[in-house]
Order: C-alpha cells, then sequence, then structure tokens
C-alpha cells in the first residue's frame, strides 16, 4: 500500500436524490469537454454513484441545436442519466426542464451557478448570478415546478459567492432548499479563486448545518481517503469528484472502496500496464462516441498527460501519445511501456486539472450595488463554461 493514509471511521448512509439512492455517495461532477458518454462509461466500470454529462445550454436545448442535442447522449446501460444545465432565464430554464422531461432525456438535472468564465460573469450568469437572490430563486423554483410532473429530482451546483467580500452560499442553499431542490452541492471556491489555493471545507460544513436538503461537497478530493476526511470534516452527504479523476477513472473504485470499507481500505493503485489498458479503452469509447476515429483521437489527446503524471516514462513517448491519429497508433506507442512499473507514489493526492491563479471576477455594471434587481442578464449563455 502507497502514500494514503486513511485514519477515519465514518462512512455515510446511501444519497438520496429524489427516490434514486446514489451508493456510494459520489458524484463525477460535470466537467465540460470532458464527462461525455464515453469517460462517463470509462468511469462507471469502475465503481458506483452519479455521473453527470456535460453541461448543456438552456437556450441552446429549447433552440434544439443540433451539437447540444447530440451531447445529451446517454449509453443504454446508464441507469440514472444526470444532466447538468446552464441557464440564466427563468422561464427558458423551466421550458428546458420541461423539454428534459417531455422527452425523456434525463432521469436527474443540476443546475449550474458555479461558472467562473469572465465572458459568462460579465454578463451575471454562473457564479455572479446568485448573488441577485431574486432572479436565483426565481430560476430555481421554477425549475423545480417543471421537473415535478416528471418525477425528476433537481440540484444544484454552486461556488461560495463572488468573492470573500460577497458570500452567497448559505443564503442561496436555503433559497434553493425552499424552492424544493433534492440536493445542493457546494464547489467550496469563490468565483474570484477560480481554482486555486485550497477548497474551503469549513464552509461545507456551514452549509450542511444550515440546511435540512443533503448537501455534496465539492473540491480537493484527490484520493478516496480525501473522500472520508472531507465526510468527517464536513459531515456532508456525499461528495462530487472534478479534476481528482482526470486520467484516473480508476478513482471511482478507489472511493467506493473507501466508502464501503473505510478507514482500512486498500487504496485502487494500478501499475502502469493497467493504466495502458484503460488509456486504450477511453480512446476506443470515444471513437465510438464520436463515431470518427480521426475527432475521437483528437479529442483523446489532451488525456494523454493526466495519466502518464507520475510516471517514468520518456519525454519522446508522452509527445508521441499525446499526437496519436489512430487507434492502432496508440496500441503501438502503449506496447512500448513497462507494464511492471507501479503507481507513483508521489503523484497521490496531488492536484491536477485546472490550478489557475485568482483573477477579479468581472461583472456587469453595478452587478453588486443591488441584489433584489430581478432583471435577466442579456447575452449571459454561452457555450463555454467551468464551474
Ligand atoms: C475542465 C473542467 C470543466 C468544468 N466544467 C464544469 C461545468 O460544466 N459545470 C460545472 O458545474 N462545473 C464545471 N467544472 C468544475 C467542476 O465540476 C468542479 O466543481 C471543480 O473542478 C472543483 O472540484 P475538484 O476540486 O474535484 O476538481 C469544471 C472543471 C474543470 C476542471
Amino acid at each position: 500500500m502507497l502514500g494514503a493514509c486513511v485514519t477515519l471511521e465514518r462512512v455515510t448512509a446511501p444519497l438520496l436524490l429524489g427516490n434514486h439512492a446514489v451508493n456510494p455517495p459520489v458524484v463525477l461532477a460535470p466537467m465540460a469537454g470532458i464527462t461525455n458518454v464515453a469517460f462517463r462509461r470509462l468511469c462507471r466500470e469502475q465503481g458506483g454513484g452519479v455521473y453527470v454529462c456535460e453541461m448543456i445550454t438552456t437556450r441552446a436545448l429549447v433552440e434544439r441545436i443540433p451539437k447540444t442535442l447530440k451531447m445529451i447522449a446517454f449509453a443504454e446501460d446508464e441507469g440514472f442519466r444526470s444532466l447538468q444545465l446552464y441557464g440564466v432565464d427563468p422561464d427558458v430554464t423551466a421550458a428546458a426542464v420541461r423539454m428534459v422531461g417531455e422527452d425523456n432525456l434525463a432521469d436527474h438535472i443540476d443546475l449550474n451557478f458555479g461558472c467562473p468564465v469572465p465572458k459568462v460573469t460579465r454578463r451575471g450568469g454562473g457564479s455572479a448570478l446568485p448573488w441577485r437572490r431574486k432572479l436565483f430563486a426565481r430560476i430555481v423554483s421554477q425549475a423545480v415546478a417543471a421537473a415535478k410532473p416528471y418525477g425528476i429530482p433537481l440540484t444544484i451546483k454552486m461556488r461560495k459567492g463572488i468573492d470573500e467580500d460577497h458570500l452567497t452560499y448559505v443564503e442561496a442553499g436555503l433559497a434553493a432548499q425552499e424552492a424544493g431542490v433534492a440536493a445542493v452541492a457546494l464547489h467550496a471556491r469563490t468565483a474570484e479563486q477560480r481554482y486555486s489555493g485550497k477548497a474551503d471545507w469549513d464552509a461545507i460544513a456551514t452549509l450542511k448545518q444550515a440546511l435540512d436538503v443533503p448537501v455534496l461537497g465539492n473540491g480537493d478530493i484527490w484520493e478516496g481517503s480525501d473522500a472520508l476526511r472531507m465526510v468527517e470534516h464536513t459531515g456532508v452527504d456525499g461528495v462530487v469528484v472534478g479534476r481528482g479523476c482526470l486520467g484516473r477513472p480508476w478513482l471511482f473504485a478507489d472511493l467506493e472502496a473507501a466508502f464501503t470499507q473505510g478507514a482500512s481500505y486498500q487504496p485502487v493503485l494500478p501499475t502502469l500496464g493497467e493504466v495502458a489498458k484503460i488509456m486504450s479503452r477511453h480512446a476506443q469509447l470515444l471513437v465510438e462516441a464520436l463515431e470518427d476515429e480521426k475527432h475521437g483521437c483528437a479529442d483523446y489527446r489532451k488525456h494523454v498527460a493526466w495519466y502518464l503524471k507520475g510516471f517514468p516514462v520518456g519525454s519522446e513517448l508522452r509527445r508521441s501519445l499525446a499526437m496519436i491519429s489512430s487507434l492502432t497508433e496508440l496500441d503501438d506507442l502503449l506496447a512500448k511501456l513497462d507494464p511492471s512499473i507501479p503507481f507513483p507514489a508521489d503523484a497521490l493526492g496531488q492536484p491536477r486539472g485546472r490550478v489557475n491563479a485568482p483573477g477579479k471576477v468581472t461583472l456587469p455594471h453595478g452587478w453588486l450595488d443591488s441584489r433584489d434587481d430581478d432583471t435577466v442578464p442579456e447575452g449571459a449563455e454561452t457555450d463555454e463554461s467551468g464551474g
């Protein structure tokens, strides 16, 4: 056993999202450009949980933009189809939710209030929106009402606030609870922090204490042991895991082991040979999902560095792997790796993916002066994302 030091005992009960029991109480965080049907399948093969689709913009959905409709792809065996919607207009959001119900597109809807991208916050969308509390409450309550006839549990995912002087998470959590959400997830950073620094697990504990509905904690879970620590520290009902599974879909096996076996669990640490098999499968699934070898391979390339992080693999081979254009080429290159190399202990517990620096949040003029203005922001819906 390498690295992970697990000393905790508490393991939560199954998480309930509406009538659906999630066991272990683990959610794959929606990640634009990552959590497509191929990646979700790869992760689902490792362990239980809820696996959220890439974010879908409500306006594009109701306008039935073909590219957007294509993104809502679920595998036949995907038992609990989970979709994240992003919207800034209560009526459009409700229409999108109704469409999901009518067309039977998903079994769970999450609303994104965490996007910190300047293009979005500049117009009052994403993580800027909960500040406008009346508009936020209208969006959530109309969405919950639209989901109800279809029995679709609706959740929200948000950040702590715009910055430390403009925190919204407790108030927004209470408003969402009042509106009837099934659960509330908190990425415990402000929009200003983006992905820098450490997630504030104390804030997750504060939210958990304030709400009666299930609370999901998000931020900086790199190993199953971190999930147990978060539960212990905050009392949350479940965890949401994003960057930790980039190039590590087996994290879901690790999380399942942690939640089922508790403190004494054996961390899942694949050898380089096992990693190579998963890399090959990931590429195959992407090619199947995109129905095109060239596009599948191009989309796959960004995952290579994450998979190999910490393994002693030469720079030339890494470079070639990150430039593949066919599955045969990938498998030929993977065959050059030494399958017996053990998982690198020093890659455990390390941040991966985005870790960018904090940045002042760009907001519409006067945004912070009027919390009760519920005018719908214009032009805040873009295809860009991040939470
Ligand atoms: C590449 C990438 C794309 C993301 N896209 C979304 C998104 O579409 N919706 C969302 O709510 N959060 C998005 N996020 C944020 C994650 O869901 C999660 O909240 C964040 O990464 C913090 O969790 P972590 O520390 O486990 O990574 C994204 C994050 C990354 C790294």
